[in-house]
């Protein structure tokens, strides 16, 4: 796979373009993501990685416009097809956002009617949103739902969502995203409960039922290994920025956090290293600490003298291939 962006995207205009994005808690005290830049093109799968914390689901939210009580939107902009998100009255965004994006959110739970079967609320998107009969939007909900690797499928229609396990209710909620067939998918770690080869099933089934329409997939996890030849593009985020951009082919990381959250992952059986995981080092910055320099520099075994001092800016390393690393930007 190809470091840069495949040549099919660099053609069409954005879909969604995220800049100089924001987010502040407690009047800005607190800045769990900074100065974030994210572009997604139609039919592309791109991956957003990082640690617990480093800000990955909220800046999912500030595209949807549900940033939690407390989080304002402190710089930025936000564009849809074009369209300025982040001027756009509640109201009009609700719409939009309702229209053109399905989310997955982290907690499965919340998002499932608890008083409807879960076939009742797939089948309901078919008949709503495409004018399918009851006959037939059934029929497209069982498909879905056997699709996202659903057991027993059309027994499964009939129960209510507290019988499913979470990792069942994930599945449902990524039917739920599909179904509306929406121009951008944002899937907020819809693989934890999962396991690994699930989880990449349903990240191909997510390429395959966005990509051929034209529609983008932005996916949230942990697990950068998930990602590997699945996603076009893979940013890494920590503590709040951006630190790696990368292409689907993950062997030759440039950040030296990138390298560390490979190897804290089990080896691939293709891999020539021993079992044992290598954990990074420390901890990432608590909420609201700041300090001068590369917020990885207290964890980093790479660091030179000047990463306590300035923060690196994020420059191209080769087309397509963006670093936050001063080792990178002296090399
Ligand atoms: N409602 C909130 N009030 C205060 N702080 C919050 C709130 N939501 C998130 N945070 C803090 O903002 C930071 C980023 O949170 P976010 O949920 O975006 O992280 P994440 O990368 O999605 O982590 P995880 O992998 O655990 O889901 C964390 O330090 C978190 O504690
Ligand atoms: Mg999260």
């Amino acid at each position: 796979m190809l470091n840069s962006r495949p040549i099919a995207f660099e053609k069409s205009a954005p879909l969604l373009e995220v800049k100089d994005l924001t987010v502040s808690f407690a009047n800005g005290k607190f800045l769990p993501v900074k100065n974030l830049d994210l572009t997604l093109y139609p039919g592309e799968v791109v991956g957003l990685v990082g640690e617990s914390g480093s800000g990955k689901s909220l800046t999912a939210l500030s595209i949807m416009g549900l940033l939690p009580h407390g989080a304002r939107m402190e710089s930025g902009t936000i564009s849809f097809q074009g369209r300025p998100l982040h001027l756009a009255s509640p109201n009009d965004r609700r719409a939009l956002c309702g229209r053109h994006m399905g989310m997955v959110f982290q907690e499965p739970l919340t998002a499932l009617n608890p008083v409807l079967t879960i076939g009742e609320q797939v089948a309901e998107i078919f008949r709503l949103r495409q004018n399918k009969s009851p006959a037939r939007a059934w029929k497209l909900a069982l498909d879905l739902l056997t699709q996202v690797g659903l057991p027993n499928p059309a027994k499964s229609m009939e129960s209510h969502p507290h019988r499913f396990s979470g990792g069942m209710r994930q599945r449902v909620d990524i039917a739920i995203a599909l179904a509306q067939n929406p121009e951008l998918v944002i899937a907020d770690e819809p693989t934890t409960a999962l396991d690994p080869t699930i989880a990449a099933q349903i990240i191909r089934l997510l390429k395959d039922m966005t990509a051929s329409r034209g529609a983008a997939v932005l996916f949230i996890t942990h697990n950068l290994r998930l990602l590997h030849d699945l996603a076009d593009r893979v940013l890494v985020m920590y503590a709040g920025l951006l630190v790696e951009e990368t292409g689907g082919d993950l062997s030759s990381p440039l950040h030296p956090y990138t390298a560390g959250l490979l190897q804290a992952l089990p080896p691939r059986p293709s891999e020539k290293r021993p079992e044992r995981l290598i954990p990074i080092p420390g901890q990432p910055p608590a909420p609201g600490e700041r300090r001068p320099g590369c917020p990885f520099e207290p964890r980093c075994a790479q660091k030179l003298p000047v990463c306590q001092e300035t923060t690196p800016p994020m420059i191209e390393a080769t087309p397509g291939r963006k670093v936050r690393c001063h080792r990178q930007a002296h090399a």
